[in-house]
């Protein structure tokens, strides 16, 4: 088609004699003799201005579009005598593809809090910020399938519906069929299991990457997960996004490089590749975005065992709302004072007691500690956790055990430690809390396009 993006009009190297703009209107201003659009089409955070002579014939469409407007406008793309952008277009033929009435239109130039916008999720990604943060997820995406690729990581993809809960907290939805006729009575739901088995919703794909990385040598997966933890926080959804590598042959130490690695490429990435929306975001939401984002980059992440990760923040003098001591789970407070106050940059706490971590975690020497890792960043707190996994069947099966868990699940996973168990690593890194850290977007319901949190379903 003949049609041109916004994003590549404005970087046109000469003026053009006719271009095809399609977009929605943002603004119209109008004054003697000329009108004025501002006209965005989803390819970068700049509107482009369109002029409209008055005079000239075939504008009877004008009077009927209004901010919110969908538009096809035909004409020149001439040098901009305004300050600030270099190229607008001079009107030669302009269509009205879809109106939007003025007086209900929920979107008007002010600006909308947060919350307004949660309410109209399906109109968000119309305003600049939400373009941005939509861009800037889409580009991360691209850089971790880049990342792993280059590295020789197979994707795999695990299942959404499984059996067993990888986690062991009993955090997951519960899938059930409807019998055969079911109709809606508002009469209260069925419960009735997966063809006659207990189903749920992924917690995570750990399990199964594992299965892959003993045969493939280096997985990763990347899709959604689910936790029915009813936590009205800003950090937690019922569903999100999250990267699993997992690799054989590789320790804790293999495990936290990699997550470094991961990290700084991906910060790297969206500062070279979003630069134009990611100053948005320093302008107006976080002003040490980009030095903290710069910083990050070139530092080296702190490691820090929990032991003396819970030292520092006993003797740090802070008033902490949870007290903490050997064998506590750290709180956000706990994580972001070591990598904001503390340090100023992203700190690996690793060896975390075997109590407060799930049973597939490689148990240490000490017979105390798990080899767990929790990467911590700045704005955020936990981004990543991973550990290395227990390869050996017999303290593997004692863990289980010890946990009062069922054997029967996990006969599968018990397998790979029968048949050429090897040493193996892995981490998962939530997809939105990677957002939240590099917009600076206090919370995880404005990252994700229909978030899904406790009291969220309308759309
Ligand atoms: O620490 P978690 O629970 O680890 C696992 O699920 C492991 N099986 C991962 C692995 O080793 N393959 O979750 C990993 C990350 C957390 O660090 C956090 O960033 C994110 O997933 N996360 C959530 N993000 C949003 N909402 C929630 N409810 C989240 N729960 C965890
Ligand atoms: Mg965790």
């Amino acid at each position: 088609s003949e049609r041109i993006r916004i994003k590549d009009a404005l970087q046109s190297a000469a003026p053009l004699d006719r271009i095809v703009i399609k977009g929605w209107v943002r603004t119209k201003r109008d004054a003697k003799g000329f009108s004025f659009l501002e006209v965005n089409d989803g390819s970068c955070l700049t509107n482009i201005q369109i002029i409209i002579d008055e005079k000239a014939a075939g504008f009877d469409e004008l009077k009927l579009i209004h901010t919110g407007a969908a538009v096809a406008v035909i004409g020149k793309l001439a040098e901009s005598p305004g300050k600030g952008q270099k190229w607008e277009v001079h009107a030669t033929e302009l269509q009205l593809v879809g109106a939007a009435d003025p007086e209900t239109y929920p979107l008007q130039k002010k600006r909308h809090s947060d919350e307004f916008l949660r309410t109209i999720a399906h109109l968000r990604p119309r305003t600049n910020k939400y373009g941005a943060i939509f861009r800037i997820r889409s580009e991360s995406a691209f850089a971790i399938h880049q990342f792993f690729h280059e590295r020789g990581f197979v994707y795999v993809h695990t299942p959404i519906l499984t059996g067993s809960d990888c986690e062991g907290a009993g955090e997951m939805f519960r899938v059930t069929t409807l019998p055969p006729g079911y109709t809606k009575t508002g009469e209260g739901m069925y419960e009735e299991d997966f063809f006659g088995k207990e189903a749920n919703l992924t917690v995570s794909g750990q399990l199964e990457g594992e299965a892959y990385a003993c045969s493939l040598d280096r997985i990763y997966t990347f899709g959604p997960t689910f936790r029915a933890e009813n936590s009205n926080t800003p950090r937690h959804a019922a569903e999100f996004w999250m990267i699993e590598p997992e690799f054989a042959f590789a320790d804790l130490n293999d495990n936290m490089a990699l997550a470094e690695d991961l990290v700084k490429y991906m910060t790297e990435y969206i500062l070279n590749h979003c630069a134009e929306d990611l100053e948005l975001f320093a302008k107006y939401v976080d002003q040490t975005l980009m030095g903290s984002l710069n910083n990050l980059v070139v530092s080296e992440f702190v490691r820090l065992p929990y032991r003396e990760a819970i030292q520092i923040l006993q003797q740090s003098g802070q008033k902490f709302e949870f007290p903490v001591n050997f064998g506590t789970d750290l709180q956000t407070e706990h994580e972001r004072f070591l990598c904001e106050t503390h340090f100023n940059k992203p700190v690996i706490v690793y060896n975390f007691p075997k109590t407060i971590k799930p049973f597939y975690m490689r148990v240490n020497d000490d017979n105390e500690t798990v080899a767990a890792m929790d990467v911590l960043v700045p704005r955020v707190g936990e981004l990543i956790g991973g550990s290395q996994r227990e390869e050996r069947l017999d303290v593997l099966k004692q863990r289980i055990q010890e946990l009062g868990m069922d054997e029967t699940p996990y006969w599968w996973y018990l397998d790979l430690r029968r048949f050429g168990t090897v040493p193996h690593s892995g981490f998962g890194l939530g997809f939105e809390r990677f957002l939240m850290m590099v917009t600076g977007v206090a919370n995880i319901r404005d990252v994700i396009p229909f978030p899904r949190t406790p009291k969220s379903l309308d759309f």
